[in-house]
């Protein structure tokens, strides 16, 4: 199958499991902004949590319910992102923002329970024995918590009012923001596998950064209607990114070094061309 192909049937498969675990739900608007907000999307976390699975032998039927976690995560990082208090967004995945379709209380709601949905479906018994889904709850906690994702968001809003923030600053925002949520993903597979993690790791730290410099290019360059949200945003704000620091040439340099290191992280394993693809595709998407 190729890419393109690949990437919308593992998207289906995530969508479904949302969909299984969201049904049950009350018929309450809270529950009704989560099942809007897990919309759409690339799906990209979770298609590295399927296929680093795959690679090495692990089907989707078995990482299934920890792809759906980190996207149930992932929507809520979008959800609170979006927030007046943080980027103030009115589109999302080229819909209004859950905050704009329904009120800043119901999409803070929705964000905190796509955040706990998640580590409920890392307990799920399809995922393997009780030590590896405590390993994943443990690490996407880790990843998505003080040390992760909410330091580099935390990082990020500091961003708009820091002079002077160097390269270095803007990795360890990144690493947090955007890195540690791909590394948890592509690093699940080895989680499932019970299989030695640095390889994806090396492979993920690259393709994270790779991705956020993308996102920040995209930024300046993108088109509205193909990204589905407002661009030019980081640059109105007055905020440091890896193109305001290195120029748009550099920065593409940069994130095509680390797609070429992405692919020589992955050089231990003889399946590896999804992933391959997947770090191509970073650099070159338009949404
Ligand atoms: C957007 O993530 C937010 C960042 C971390 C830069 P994605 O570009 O993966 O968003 P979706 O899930 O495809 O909408
Ligand atoms: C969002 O980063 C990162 C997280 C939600 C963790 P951005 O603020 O750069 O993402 P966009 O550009 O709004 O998608
Ligand atoms: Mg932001
Ligand atoms: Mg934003
Ligand atoms: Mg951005």
């Amino acid at each position: 199958m190729n890419f393109p192909d690949l990437l919308a049937a593992d998207a289906r498969l995530i969508q479904t499991r949302l969909d299984q675990a969201l049904a049950p739900l009350a018929d309450e608007p809270v529950i009704h902004a989560m099942r809007y907000a897990v919309q759409g999307g690339k799906r990209l976390r979770g298609f590295l949590v399927l296929e680093s699975a795959r690679m090495l032998g692990i089907a989707p039927a078995q990482s299934i319910s920890a792809a759906a976690a980190v996207e149930a995560l992932h929507a809520y990082s979008l959800i609170h992102d979006d927030l007046p208090a943080m980027d103030n967004d009115d589109l999302r995945r080229g819909l209004p923002t859950v905050h704009r379709k329904w009120d800043e209380a119901t999409a803070i709601l929705a964000g905190d329970a796509l955040q706990t949905l998640a580590f409920d479906l890392l307990c799920d018994p399809a995922l393997g024995d009780a030590q590896t889904r405590i390993t994943l709850v443990q690490s996407l906690s880790q990843a998505s918590g003080a040390e992760g994702m909410v330091l580099g968001q935390a990082l990020d809003m500091a961003a708009e009012t820091i002079p002077n923030l160097t390269l270095p600053d803007i990795t360890r925002l990144q690493a947090g923001k955007t890195g540690a949520l791909i590394c948890f993903a592509a690093e699940a597979g080895a989680i499932l596998a019970g299989q030695d993690r640095a390889p994806l790791r090396a492979y993920a730290t690259a393709l994270g950064l790779a991705f956020q410099i993308a996102d920040d290019i995209l930024d300046v360059t993108g088109d509205a209607t193909k990204a589905g949200k407002r661009l030019g945003k980081d640059a109105a704000a007055g905020k440091a990114t890896f193109v305001s620091l290195l120029g748009l040439e550099a920065a593409r340099t940069r994130a095509q070094d680390l797609v070429h290191q992405a692919e020589a992280a992955l050089s231990p394993y003889s399946a590896a061309q999804n992933l391959i693809d997947a770090a191509r595709f970073v650099v070159t998407r338009e949404s």
